[in-house]
């Protein structure tokens, strides 16, 4: 519930911004106050009369108009609030914000405040995707911004893909959950490597293996839900880049090491991804040739060992690392075995014979090895899930390894 919360919602230009009438309504209904400021782009697609109708409180639009008795600067606005929601937040004000403008009321009174702010993205699919936009996202996000949404789907636009503005009911939702301690990962950083690499052979061949990324870049989702700040390093994928996720294109498994190196220091440490074991030990400079026979010999390099450096103590380890261990058989047993040989904490370990579809598939079967289990063998059994839930059963057991309090505010000691 929103009993005797205050919200100041801020409605960017977008056409997402016919749904927010609809947004106030669903939050007075659990018993949220809502104030509403409307941007001169937010106005051409919803009127300061139906705001004002719903939100049962005048619209706020002009930051110099304060003539009116009943008008209040922007200080006064934002210090009235439990927290400032955008919604919709378009590009533009997602980059004034992560660059300090203040040009309008709405802008300004994100500048001055110093409480939380929640934003729900809505855009064109091209602009969503758009370095600059990645880049102001990744900036609020750092800055402790909440960032709800967007979805896939069909847009005004004619086009197809992310972009689209949670619904209100979901918005209302992670309202919801942000009050009641639905981010025990706030504050965390997570690094999260996922799907295969490739290994040159020459500038043409390269060594992979069918790692789809569904794994690590649901991971990577799941624990960003729970608050983290997380950096995903994936090798190459047919899957987007996750929302609200920074995430780092490498290609090989030196890459993914270095790119990994790079992002810490971490909290947390999932190694989801299938890193080649081998790589080529010379790349031909120029496409090799058949000659009619075998190729004899291609000799092969052992790749470094990313979950091994990353467990590796010293004062960057993180404070929770965990590998995966894919398997074709006595899939406990070697989970066991790999725990000890990388030194990490814990290992998923998921058995991945053809018969399963693991590789490539949507479902998962987990085994949780834990560091505590190798002596005592203790081990959780988790029932066949789709990769997204096990991402999400997984964020929250690492929530509550790490943040036992937090977790069991956001409801999740059942877990
Ligand atoms: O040794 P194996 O490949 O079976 O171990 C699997 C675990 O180790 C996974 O978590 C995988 O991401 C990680 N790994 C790694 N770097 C490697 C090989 C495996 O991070 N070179």
């Amino acid at each position: 519930m929103l009993t005797g919360k205050r919200i100041l919602l801020i409605v960017t230009g977008g056409i997402a911004a016919y749904k927010t009438p609809d947004l106030v309504r669903r939050l007075r209904e659990r018993g949220a106050a809502v104030r509403c400021v409307l941007t001169e782009g937010g106005a051409r697609f919803v009127t300061p009369l139906s705001l004002s109708a719903v939100s049962g409180d005048k619209v706020y639009r002009d930051l110099f108009d304060l003539t009116d008795e009943q008008e209040m600067g922007h200080i006064q606005l934002s210090r009235d609030a439990d927290v400032i929601l955008v919604a919709p937040a378009s590009a533009d004000v997602l980059a004034k914000m992560a660059h300090g403008l203040a040009t309008d009321l709405a802008t300004t009174a994100l500048l001055a405040t110093d409480k939380p702010v929640i934003v729900a993205p809505a855009m064109n699919v091209r602009m969503w995707e758009h370095a600059a936009t990645r880049a102001n996202l990744r900036t609020l996000m750092d800055r402790g911004v909440t960032v709800i949404g967007p979805e896939d789907g069909d847009m005004a636009c004619g086009e197809f893909g992310p972009g689209r503005m949670t619904e209100p009911l979901d918005i209302v939702a992670a309202v919801v959950a942000f009050f009641h301690g639905g981010r025990p990962l706030a504050g965390r950083h997570a690094l999260v490597t996922s799907g295969p690499t490739h290994e040159p052979i020459d500038p043409v061949r390269y060594i992979a293996n069918r790692s789809s990324g569904k794994q690590g870049h649901a991971i990577a989702t799941a624990l960003a839900a729970l608050g983290a700040r997380v950096t995903l390093v994936t090798g190459p994928v047919a899957l987007k880049d996750p929302p609200g996720v920074a995430t780092v294109h490498v290609e090989t498994a030196r890459d993914m090491l270095a790119a990994c190196l790079e992002a810490l220091p971490a909290d947390i440490a999932v190694c989801a991804a299938a890193v080649a074991d081998w790589r080529a030990a010379d790349t031909a400079p120029e496409k090799m040739k058949k000659d009619g026979g075998p190729l004899s010999a291609l000799a092969l390099a052992e790749n470094p060992d990313i979950l091994a450096a990353l467990a590796q103590p010293g004062p960057d380890r993180p404070a929770l690392v965990v590998g995966f261990a894919a398997e074709t058989e006595t899939v406990v047993a070697h989970a066991r075995a790999k725990l000890k040989k990388k030194g990490c904490d814990w290992i998923c370990a998921n058995d991945v014979s053809p018969e399963t579809g693991t590789f490539g598939g949507d479902m998962n079967r987990v085994h949780l090895v834990t560091a505590d289990g190798i002596e005592a063998s203790e081990v959780e059994d988790w029932p066949a899930l789709t990769k997204a839930q096990v991402g999400e059963k997984l964020a929250r057991r690492i929530a509550r390894h790490l943040a036992p309090a937090a977790a069991e505010d956001a409801g999740s000691s059942a877990e």
